[in-house]
């Protein structure tokens, strides 16, 4: 697929070139600035994309770049939400961006296009939580926001689908090809956590629900290459099986240790 990546600067957008390359998509990367772009990257990726500069506030640039470089599909890493109440992010002005310039260039090309997002875990219903704990985290309103409004999208107008990772960290600071051997050790599942412990302690008045987040959340740290690799694998199979699901991960390397 010809894949627009907006965010290639950031942590996992970095990732996602040469995990996208080497499942044969071709990449333009949406970056404010190319400079930062080829200072991060070696010149023998750098060499393999195409890169536009452009605000990712602006769906008028993402729709004439989808349209113009006739790209399938689209991955948007762009935007942080903001951890603490006093933050702001622009993630919901991007967001809103992504979502009007792939369902106008869908339209105009009468062919829906692929769009991964990013949120974050807090996303996914997790059993044994009572909904309310996630709603009072700043970083979560703002996910549970921006997922409201792709939510509210049909899936015949965007092929959406939304990644939830908890704490992504990286495994490796250098981006090369080939790609070091994907491990595909992440296991993912649709609109509830893989993997997720529901332990006696969610009986206990008010406390309970705490308690089984901390003793769950911890456990759902993954690499940044692993959710690159899921994004691009998934690409290359076509894109279908996730369409219309927030999607949780869990690295399956943790039970052999
Ligand atoms: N990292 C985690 O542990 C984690 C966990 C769960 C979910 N997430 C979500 O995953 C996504 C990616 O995370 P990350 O750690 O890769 O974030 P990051 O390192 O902060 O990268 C954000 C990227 O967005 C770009 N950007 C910001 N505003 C932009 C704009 N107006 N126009 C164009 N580009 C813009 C930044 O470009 P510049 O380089 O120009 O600033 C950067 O490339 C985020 O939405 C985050 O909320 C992250």
């Amino acid at each position: 697929m010809k894949v627009l990546l907006l965010g290639a600067t950031g942590n996992l957008g970095i990732r996602l070139i040469p995990a996208l390359l080497s499942h044969n998509h071709s990449v333009v990367a949406f970056v404010r600035s190319s400079s930062k772009l080829t200072s991060l990257l070696p010149s023998a990726l750098l060499s393999q994309i195409v890169v536009v500069e452009g605000d990712a506030k602006s769906s008028g640039s993402i729709k004439k770049t989808i349209l113009e470089k006739d790209c399938d599909a689209v991955v948007n890493t762009a935007g942080l939400a903001a951890l603490m109440p006093w933050q702001t992010s622009e993630l919901p002005r991007i967001f809103e961006a992504v979502i009007q310039a792939t369902k106008e260039a869908g339209m105009e090309r009468k062919k829906a296009l692929r769009v991964w997002f990013l949120g974050g875990m807090g996303l996914l219903d997790m059993p044994g939580t009572r909904s309310v704990i996630t709603h009072y985290l700043p970083i979560y309103r703002e996910h549970l926001q921006n997922f409201a409004l792709l939510n509210s999208i049909s899936t015949e107008i965007i092929r959406w689908s939304i990644l939830c990772p908890s704490l992504m960290t990286p495994r490796s600071s250098t981006f090369e090809l080939p790609m070091q051997a994907p491990t595909e050790s992440l296991i993912m599942s649709a609109t509830v956590p893989p993997h997720w412990k529901d332990v006696w302690a969610r009986r206990i008045p008010l406390l309970g629900p705490f308690i089984v987040l901390g003793l769950n959340v911890g456990q759902y740290t993954t690499n940044l290459e692993d959710n690159a690799e899921v994004i691009a694998s998934d690409l290359e199979k076509g894109g279908d099986e996730w369409v219309g699901k927030k999607v949780g991960v869990w690295d399956a390397s943790r039970e052999k240790h």
